[in-house]
């Protein structure tokens, strides 16, 4: 089996590398990073970490507009498949990166195969969110991370080749829990107590590239009764500047580089609270049972909701404002994403499909 895995962004990289290592347990795996992400802290660091083998291709198309990024990546990931002519291409989550994989796989008549299907906020004014759907909807293979996401698929008519895996995310958080607790010093580096402050990370386009929302989101975070330790994404840091506010937020909150996901996992384990707007981030901090306040107004991860460890308060200032202050920690936590075998799941599943598929070509 031939597999071209296909990744561009921080998340992607961190959940194919405990995809990658079962993949290359039972057969070949091209890895392919479009460039989505590029600095040093965006990407190299999670492949040093993690593990994570050199990519076979890099094909460098770095920022741009959503659909000048998108075509870019098809134009470069075409040539690849064609060259590599893999059994399966495989996409993680809901990037640019991964619509791009899918439209080219579908093109080339290779199998598509989607890890964290049927996951849906309904919010199509996400960019996402749009991803998600046409990737779900290119895809012969769908790897759902919970109930909830089989049940989505099949409300829009995917019901072949759905897989109910569990999630590869939590795979990596028991994998790291216990390795960050003696080996991550982060907590001293930044002068922090373990459970005296809030961690948060702002990268969503409807947080960033709206003033108002950024602002307020500031103001909030200014109030809020712990230091704020605050990882800044690239784009977060540009859109402060852009609106002049740069200088006030270095001054109220604890301004870091993007941490690599180790010392991050630690802040995350030993965080009174989590604000965030990331989707992988909602799930870790249910995962390690840090509550969580999510400033968008939807997510996809509806079980952290439902089991009291995460509450939505959008980007309004007096929301997140109490929310930070409020009392919330549930008694029991449930186990909707699996149980951390989600990755030889998927590899096994990949495995027996390609198989299967050979066996029927024989006949
Ligand atoms: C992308 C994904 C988002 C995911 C996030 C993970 C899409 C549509 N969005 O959002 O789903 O949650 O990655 O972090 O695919 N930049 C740098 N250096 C980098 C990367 C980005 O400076 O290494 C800056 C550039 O100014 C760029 C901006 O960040 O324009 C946004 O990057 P981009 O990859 O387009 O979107 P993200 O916000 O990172
Ligand atoms: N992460 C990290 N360092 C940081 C911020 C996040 O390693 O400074 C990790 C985090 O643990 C999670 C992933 O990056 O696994 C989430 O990425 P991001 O929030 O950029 O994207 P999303 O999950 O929203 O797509």
């Amino acid at each position: 089996m031939r597999v071209c895995s296909i990744v561009g962004a921080r998340p992607q990289f961190i959940k194919a590398a405990v995809v990658s290592r079962e993949l290359r347990a039972v057969g070949e795996e091209v890895l392919v990073h479009t460039g989505q992400h590029y600095d040093e802290e965006m990407s190299d660091v999670f492949f040093d970490e993690l593990g994570i083998p050199e990519p076979d291709f890099n094909l460098g198309v770095k920022s741009d507009t959503h659909g000048r990024q998108t075509a870019k990546m098809i134009a470069e990931i075409e040539p690849v498949v064609e060259e590599t002519e893999p059994d399966v291409i495989l996409l993680y989550g809901d990037t640019n990166s991964t619509l791009a994989g899918a439209i080219v796989g579908s093109k080339c008549d290779v199998v598509v195969a989607h890890v964290e299907a049927g996951l849906r906020s309904h919010n199509r004014e996400m960019p996402e969110e749009i991803n998600r759907v046409l990737t779900d909807h290119a895809s012969d293979l769908c790897f759902a991370p919970s109930e909830r996401a089989v049940d989505a698929l099949a409300s829009e008519g995917i019901t072949e080749g759905v897989y109910w895996t569990g999630d590869v995310m939590y795979d990596s958080i028991l994998e790291v829990r216990e390795r960050v607790a003696d080996g991550s010093s982060v907590l001293d580096d930044l002068g922090l107590e373990a459970g005296e402050f809030i961690l948060s990370t702002v990268h969503r386009q409807h947080n960033t590239d709206t003033r108002a929302n950024l602002e307020s989101i500031l103001d909030a975070l200014s109030d809020a009764p712990l230091p704020v330790v605050f990882p800044a994404h690239p784009r977060t840091i540009d859109r402060l500047e852009e609106y002049g506010l740069r200088e006030r937020a270095e001054a109220e909150l604890e301004i870091v580089e993007p941490l690599g996901y180790l010392d991050f996992v630690r802040l995350l384990d030993t965080a009174e609270r989590i604000a965030t707007d990331s989707g992988g981030v909602q799930k870790e901090a249910f995962f390690l049972e840090t509550p969580c306040v999510t400033m968008r107004e939807e997510t996809e991860w509806t079980e952290t909701v439902d089991a009291g460890w995460n509450e939505l308060v959008g980007a309004d200032a007096d929301a997140i404002r109490e929310a930070l202050r409020g009392d919330r920690t549930p008694e029991e936590t449930p186990e909707p994403y699996g149980d951390g075998r989600a990755s030889r799941r998927i590899a096994d599943i990949l495995q027996r499909h390609v198989d299967t598929a050979e066996s029927e070509l024989a006949v």
